[in-house]
């Protein structure tokens, strides 16, 4: 922490403050949005750097000598040289979803919290698989390749409103409940099967196994996260459970299908039509060509794992982040860190507010409370929350006391200090 002089009741002391956020360095990689730049300005931050490309381990390491905050999206990766050449960084935003581009216990053992966006294209994902789930039904995709083609395919056979039909939904969460209110808006009958009681939004309801749901749908959309027992959940035993002629749409990982078994249950006729957007081994850039054994099938439906990607969902990860990142920096709430005991924290208007990252080992509670004590300043709230790693304790404190340079050099010196700063404002 660099030291800042302010004006106090008694302007010869000197204080050790977080710095204004004019005086810190932001960097952003990877052509972070432009909304994020224009959260981070609205809080006062003027030095922000911004790179089109991704820069990982020495080269960052290069760059990130004091560098406040750092914003990435999934190219850049942040490795323990990158960060033990940070010594200065307060926090790291991860413009997107993911957040294993950064090694985040490194980062949590210096006392640095990483923030992502997890939710931001919740609702790209369900409008898409929306859209999927109308062309399914409707054989739209194996008409469309043979108009490609050149082949006129008019006929009503095999296409089907969606009104009506029986919608399976495997993972009711985020982006399977946005998905069942948008389809009962359209008539669908919506079902759903997850390992947690969620509570059912509009008409949907509730199934007790994923056997009963994949038994009783003309269209199953799968919303999953990747976790050892969903790798595999759909293979071929489950979707001969699937109705004939039933459709299936993927839009969560990859690893969740057995692509070789839903191949199968394609080529016999089993399943009318899927749509994939994620794949077990997927291309890692634009430049490498895409292989599938659904790249054969007319009535599959594509996509290149787009089904969060928009220019909405990209706006709104730019503010969704760095206002994360404005509010641990202005506030020191850690809530949705993905690596770091998250404490949410009312505003301290009118105190001071210490911010005390450290090893989580007996004792240091203690000694941080005893240097209020011993001073006779008054703690007005104290916040603490630990994982087995780190402790990190907030303490809100008299604001019409003085709080001498000497004070938090002290705080800084207890054994097990990873960070420690105080906030004014
Ligand atoms: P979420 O965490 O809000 O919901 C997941 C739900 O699945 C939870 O309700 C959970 O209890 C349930 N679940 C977990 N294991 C289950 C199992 N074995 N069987 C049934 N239900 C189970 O997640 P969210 O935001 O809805 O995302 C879902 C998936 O979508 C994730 O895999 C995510 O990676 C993926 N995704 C894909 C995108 C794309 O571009 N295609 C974009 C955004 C998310």
């Amino acid at each position: 922490m660099a030291d800042h002089r302010v004006t106090t009741p008694d302007a010869t002391l000197v204080h050790h403050f977080s710095r204004p956020n004019a005086d810190l360095r932001c960097l952003l990689l990877e052509g972070v949005h432009p909304s994020a730049e224009a959260v981070l300005r609205a809080a006062g931050f003027e030095q922000i750097e911004r790179l089109p490309g991704a820069v990982s381990g020495r080269a960052l390491a290069e760059r990130l000598g004091g560098v406040h905050v750092l914003g990435i999206r999934s190219r850049s990766r942040v490795d323990a040289e990158a960060l033990g050449a940070a010594a200065d960084l307060r926090a790291i935003g991860c413009f997107c979803i993911g957040t294993d581009q950064v090694d985040l216990d490194e980062a949590r053992a210096r006392g640095v919290p990483v923030f992502n966006a997890p939710f931001s294209n919740t609702r790209s994902v369900a409008e898409l698989v929306l859209a999927e789930l109308v062309l399914l039904l409707r054989d739209v995709p194996r008409k469309n390749a043979a108009a490609h083609r050149g082949e006129w395919r008019k006929s009503a056979g095999g296409a089907y409103e969606v009104r009506g039909k029986r919608l399976g939904i495997v993972g009711y969460g985020h982006i399977g409940t946005q998905i069942g209110v948008l389809a009962e808006a359209l008539g669908m009958r919506v079902r759903y099967y997850d390992v947690q009681t969620r509570l059912a939004l509009g008409n949907a309801e509730p199934v007790r196994t994923l056997d009963e749901l994949l038994a009783g749908s003309d269209a199953v959309t799968l919303h999953v996260p990747e976790a050892p027992d969903t790798v595999g959940l759909i293979g071929a035993a489950q979707l001969a459970r699937m109705r004939r002629g039933a459709v299936l749409v993927n839009a969560s990982r990859g690893s969740v299908v057995d692509i070789a078994a839903l191949a199968d249950a394609l080529e016999s006729g089993h399943l009318a039509g899927a749509a994939i957007d994620v794949f077990p081994a997927e291309p890692r850039s634009n430049d490498e060509p895409f292989e599938s054994a659904l790249r054969r099938f007319d009535n599959v439906i594509l996509t290149p794992h787009v089904g969060g990607s928009t220019e909405e969902a990209q706006e709104r990860i730019g503010v969704e982040v760095a206002e994360k990142l404005v509010r641990f920096n202005d506030n020191g709430s850690t809530l949705s860190a993905v690596n770091f005991p998250e404490v949410s924290l009312p505003p301290h208007r009118g105190t001071y507010r210490l911010l005390h990252i450290h090893r989580n080992r007996p004792g240091v509670l203690a000694q941080v409370n005893a240097v209020f004590s011993d001073h006779g300043i008054n703690i007005e709230g104290e916040f603490l929350q630990t994982d087995e790693a780190i402790g990190y304790v907030v303490v809100d404190f008299d604001m019409e006391r003085e709080f001498a340079i000497d004070k938090l050099e002290r705080l800084k010196r207890i054994d097990g200090t990873l960070r420690a700063r105080i906030l004014t404002r």
